[in-house]
C-alpha cells in the first residue's frame, strides 16, 4: 500500500465497526465486494503497514522504537492472512506470534509512561491485544 490512503466513507464504517467489536469483545463479519477496500481498511487500522515490517525485523532496539510501541498501544490490534489451506496448529501459532509481538510493544509503551516500570510488567502481554481481524476469511 504505498498510494496515498484516503479516508472513505466505507474506511469510517470499518473503523466504527472494528472499535465496537473491540468494545464488545465479540466477533463480527466484514464483507463487501473485491476491492472496495477491506484489507486495506483493516491493515491501517491495525497501523500493520508500520507494524508488520517492524516485528519482522524485531533487531536491536533502536530510535524508532517508541513510534511502534505507540502505535501497537493505539491499535491493540493483530492483521492476520491465513494461508488458503492452512492447518489449525500453524494458525494458531502464527496467531499467538503476532500477539506476543503486539502485546510486548503496547506493553512497553504503557511501561514508558510509568515511573517504576518494573513493577508494572504484565504477566501476560497477550491480554493488551484487543482485536484480531483476520483477512480472507
Ligand atoms: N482507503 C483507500 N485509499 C486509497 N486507495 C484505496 C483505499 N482502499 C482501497 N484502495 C485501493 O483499492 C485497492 C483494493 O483495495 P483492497 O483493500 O485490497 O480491497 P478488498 O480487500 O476489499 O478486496 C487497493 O489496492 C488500493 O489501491
Ligand atoms: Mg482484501
Amino acid at each position: 500500500m504505498n498510494q496515498a490512503f484516503i479516508v472513505t466513507k466505507e474506511h469510517r464504517r470499518f473503523t466504527e465497526f472494528a472499535n465496537a467489536m473491540r468494545k464488545e469483545k465479540t466477533i463480527g463479519i466484514c464483507h463487501g465486494a473485491a476491492g472496495v477496500g477491506k484489507t486495506n481498511s483493516a491493515r491501517r487500522y491495525a497501523n500493520w503497514d508500520a507494524l508488520e515490517p517492524y516485528i519482522n525485523e524485531w533487531g536491536p532496539r533502536g530510535d524508532h522504537d517508541a513510534k511502534h510501541y505507540a502505535l501497537a498501544n493505539r491499535s491493540r490490534t493483530v492483521f492476520y492472512t491465513p494461508e488458503v489451506l492452512c492447518r489449525p496448529k500453524d494458525l494458531m501459532h502464527d496467531i499467538d506470534y503476532w500477539q506476543v509481538k503486539v502485546g510486548i510493544c503496547a506493553d512497553e509503551h504503557l511501561r514508558s509512561l510509568m515511573y517504576e516500570p518494573e513493577i508494572v510488567r504484565q504477566k501476560d502481554v497477550t491480554r493488551l491485544v484487543e482485536l484480531l481481524i483476520i483477512d480472507e476469511a
